[in-house]
């Protein structure tokens, strides 16, 4: 449940639906499914792997498990890299998530009623244009995840993430049901599932991969985290498919949800992060009752991100109090001033924030991912990795191991490679 609450976020409603817009749709989508499947799913078992195994925090798992396979203290810098790119992610995410909580506002005063591309459009221009709306928001946001992590209360997340993940969920088929009557459906579907690879270029496929890790939690060492606290004789294999599969269901159906909106209201698909906040109140503002079921989306897509906000901040928590013997309140304190102060800077820098989510998506994430693949792969006894793995066929073992020492590698290699070469091409 925690992980499905890390994975489930802003990444699939908000993320996913813009860029597939910006990269032209369904290509895009199909190169993301992809490197789910042959990068995400491996990489992200071995991630769960080495937490589970050591038993620590992502830093000090990484400088457990190399001194017991005699290999280098430098693999902890997986770690370190984890705790920054937490933190550089937690930047630009809260401001989102602001966002988010202001929309929860604006729709029970009833904001959005009879809406259409241009009053919403005005309204989303407006929130982003004025500073201290967003700094009133983004703090709020930032305090409400520090107080979650400070009192440790994860359990009590996980039970209000258990009950409200389905009803997200179900909000969502509801706004598809709208869509599917109310939007131009055949147009969205075709949009996400009609493959033009002209329209895709070389920083597409990097988007796509990029997103597959962002979108798991993947390379930081908060899946790292959570498997730390997984009980030995639960299957990682399949909690990591579950997720995965779930993650993708939501992306997909928000997306299904989003595009036939998105064309039969003329909104460009490519208009960027507003994507969602501008197609999506259109939808309520012009549904019976939907002024709340507006309220009770945004209220969810907050809860969302709050559950994914926790894990961004946790690896760094959890090393502060476990080296320096801190408490837990003055080590979440500082990682929750240190995220809300750089969040400031996107809040007055939209370069800043686009800097941010590039550097991390696109390439500490992947690297991280890398790194854990190989170190998982090609540094630990493969018996050990049976023994973390037992419950699976022989069969799928070795799949997973293949993928993980090999093709998950080389697919991320291949990929900066490519990227590299239509820089210059
Ligand atoms: N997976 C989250 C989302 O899709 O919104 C974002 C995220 C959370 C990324 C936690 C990384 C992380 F460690």
């Amino acid at each position: 449940m925690a992980a499905t609450g890390s994975a489930v976020g802003l990444g699939n409603i908000w993320k996913f639906p813009y860029i597939a817009g910006e990269n032209g749709g369904g290509a895009f989508v199909l190169v993301y499914l992809v490197c789910i499947l042959m990068i995400g799913i491996p990489i992200m078992i071995a991630e769960v792997l080495l937490g589970r195994r050591a038993q620590r925090n992502p830093i000090n798992t990484m400088r457990h498990l190399a001194a017991q396979a005699d290999a280098s203290s430098y693999w902890q810098l997986i770690g370190w890299m984890g705790v920054l790119a937490g933190l550089f992610i937690m930047m630009f995410y809260s401001v989102v998530a602001g966002w988010a909580l202001d929309y929860v506002v604006a729709s029970a005063q009833g904001t959005f009623s009879g809406g259409d591309k241009n009053s919403v459009g005005a309204y989303f221009t407006e929130l982003t244009q004025s500073t201290n709306l967003q700094i009133a928001w983004h703090s709020t946001f930032t305090i409400l995840t520090v107080a979650v992590v400070a009192a440790g209360v994860t359990k009590g997340l996980g039970n209000a993430v258990r009950f409200m993940m389905p009803v997200l969920f179900v909000l969502l088929l509801v706004l598809l049901g709208y869509s599917y009557q109310q939007g131009n459906f055949m147009a969205g579907f075709n949009f996400l599932f009609s493959f033009d690879f002209s329209k895709l270029s070389g920083q597409s496929v990097l988007t796509a991969m990029g997103h597959a890790f962002f979108t798991l939690s993947l390379g930081m060492g908060a899946i790292m985290a959570y498997g730390s606290y997984m009980p030995k004789d639960a299957s990682i294999a399949k909690t990591v498919c579950t997720v995965a599969f779930l993650d993708t269901l939501i992306a997909l159906v928000a997306g299904m949800a989003i595009f036939p909106l998105v064309f039969a209201n003329g909104i460009e698909p490519s208009a960027g992060p507003g994507l969602m906040f501008v197609s999506l109140p259109i939808a309520f503002g012009n549904m019976s009752g939907g002024d709340i079921f507006g309220t009770l989306f945004f209220v969810l897509v907050g809860v969302a991100a709050w559950s994914s906000a926790i894990s961004l901040i946790e690896p760094g928590v959890a090393w502060l109090t476990e080296t320096f013997n801190i408490n837990r309140l003055a080590a979440t304190g500082s990682m929750g001033l240190v995220a809300w102060l750089g969040g400031l800077g996107c809040i007055y820098s939209s370069d800043f924030f686009n800097f941010l989510d590039k550097l991390t998506a696109n390439f500490m994430l992947p690297i991280g991912g890398l790194l854990i693949a190989i170190f998982t792969a090609w540094v630990m006894k493969r018996s050990h990795l049976n023994k973390e793995l037992g419950d699976i066929s022989g069969l799928s073992f070795n799949l997973w191991y293949a993928s993980t020492r090999v093709f998950a590698p080389l697919g991320v290699l291949t990929i900066f490679v490519y990227e590299v070469y239509s820089l210059f091409a």
